[in-house]
């Protein structure tokens, strides 16, 4: 390829492994371990999660690989990776790109605030903080810890600079070094949680509660609920895996890796039902504590289980390896848009980038501080929090997801399309692998947007719950 010399010094990925490992590192993240049982135990389990593993096969799966597939091909960082494979500049197409570099600022500044709590859970652990409280005690931990700014704002910074710090160190040195040594331990670390949650009382509510078949509490707002967080958890419509794909080599096998990343991240959100549900159950606590499930309720639980020090300190440090190797994809994105478009160094582009998102993100810091949030409430009626997850789940993501469908069904000749979708670029498609492309490519033209027009329809108020068919029979 007579590539300029922007190509060169990019990075690359050093192994299929390495890309694999830190693509699901960015999937996995607080969206699987505090996010999904959380909606999961609000909507009462069952249906719901039938449904959402339904959003990740039919949605995610397809805009993964288109994801993956015009990053690899154009071997940049999402805007230039659209003017490339268009051949022109400044089309409306390279609004995606745009859109992803603000949706990473705003997904990471909120982010980095919950990922902060995670690791001073992780110290109040080990501090055996959580050992003899009392259940409210424990509950006024959290609320101590939300209402302080000056111990929110420590640990979002905290949280910032190790993020930073691993991104500078470039691809190979940097993100793919952390996830490969973080990721096989989430996995073990999830494992021993599970095989412990075995043999609580509650496990087999608890696999009932998940995997039984109830329509008793989901509600159509569930449905699109699934599906914005099906874009969340798969890290897509803002341009990481488009990303993470610039940096793989021809050889790899985008359908493949797209299905292993699904199925990592989709295991590890049911695993960490599993281990959540028997825990709150078997102590007698509701599933629908809503963001605080993770925070409150798993701490009241620890404290009283024989093993509940060592477990918090696994859970605590788990949460906060995944929200690691996430928040890296999400600041790798606004960092290679920084290098590709201004051609800044990647050092120059990390502290610069990663200063202004810890600035963005200090309001999401104060959330809690009660002159702060009080005026954002009565302006925009909900936290600042729920403001920002609201405003990426439900319109940045889903709308970037739809725009990489198109421009991949409609835009993208199908010859090319066809040759990033065989076992190796610009390979044969045949056989099994030929009928799957004419079904993903039907998905992209045809399904995906329909999906994306309901929710955005539904959030903006034309579709109301009674004009759908109702699944909730309340
Ligand atoms: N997928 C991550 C989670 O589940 C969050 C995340 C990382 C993300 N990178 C992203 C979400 C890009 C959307 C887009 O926690």
């Amino acid at each position: 390829m007579a590539d300029s010399g922007k190509t060169q010094g990019r990075g690359a990925w050093g192994s299929k492994l390495g890309f694999t490992l830190a693509a699901a590192g960015s999937a996995v993240g607080l969206g699987n371990i505090w996010k999904f049982p959380y909606i999961t135990g609000e909507n009462g389990g069952g249906l719901f999660v039938l449904i959402y593993l339904l959003c990740i096969a039919v949605i995610g799966v397809p805009i993964m690989i288109a994801e993956i597939m015009i990053g690899r091909r154009a071997q940049r960082a999402p805007v230039d990776a659209i003017t490339k494979l268009t051949g022109r500049e400044n089309t409306a197409w390279s609004m995606v790109g745009w859109m992803g570099v603000v949706a990473g600022f705003i997904i990471l500044s909120f982010y980095s605030v919950v990922a902060g709590w995670s690791m001073n859970y992780g110290l109040m652990s080990i501090g055996r903080v959580f050992q003899d409280k009392t259940p409210e005690e424990i509950q006024s931990l959290f609320g101590v810890l939300f209402t302080s700014g000056g111990i929110n704002l420590f640990w979002h910074l905290a949280f910032m600079l190790i993020v930073v710090l691993i991104v500078k160190s470039g691809i190979q040195g940097g993100i793919e070094r952390w996830s490969t040594r973080l990721m096989p331990v989430l996995f073990l670390m999830m494992g021993v949680l599970v095989v412990d949650a075995m043999f609580q009382d509650g496990f087999g509510e608890a696999v009932n509660f998940v995997f039984g078949f109830h329509t008793d509490k989901l509600t159509s707002k569930g449905v699109l609920e699934a599906l914005g967080h099906s874009f969340f958890t798969l890290s897509l419509g803002m341009g990481a895996m488009l990303t993470y794909g610039s940096y793989l080599g021809k050889k790899d096998d985008i359908v493949k890796s797209s299905i292993a990343i699904s199925l990592l991240d989709t295991g590890v959100a049911l695993m960490a039902c599993l281990v959540m549900f028997p825990i709150i159950f078997s102590f007698g606590m509701s599933e629908q504590a809503g963001p605080g499930l993770v925070f409150v309720s798993m701490p009241i639980a620890f404290s009283q289980m024989p093993g509940g020090l060592l477990l918090s300190i696994l859970f605590f440090f788990l949460l906060f390896f995944a929200a690691l190797t996430s928040a890296v994809s999400l600041l790798e994105v606004v960092v290679a848009t920084v290098i590709d478009q201004l051609g800044w160094t990647r050092k120059r582009a990390v502290f610069v980038m990663g200063s202004a998102i810890f600035l963005f993100g200090v309001p999401s810091a104060l959330s809690g501080v009660e002159w702060f949030s009080s005026n954002w409430e009565a302006l925009f009626g909900r936290n600042f929090f729920d403001t920002f997850d609201y405003l990426a789940s439900n319109w940045l993501l889903p709308l970037g997801g739809l725009m990489i469908a198109l421009f991949v069904g409609w835009a993208v000749p199908k010859e090319v399309a066809a040759a990033e979708f065989s076992a190796e670029q610009d390979g044969e498609l045949e056989g099994g692998r030929l009928v799957l492309f004419k079904v993903w490519h039907i998905t992209l033209k045809f399904v995906v947007p329909l999906a994306v027009l309901l929710l955005f329809l539904y959030s903006v108020g034309v579709i109301t719950e009674d004009m759908l068919p109702g699944v909730a029979s309340e």
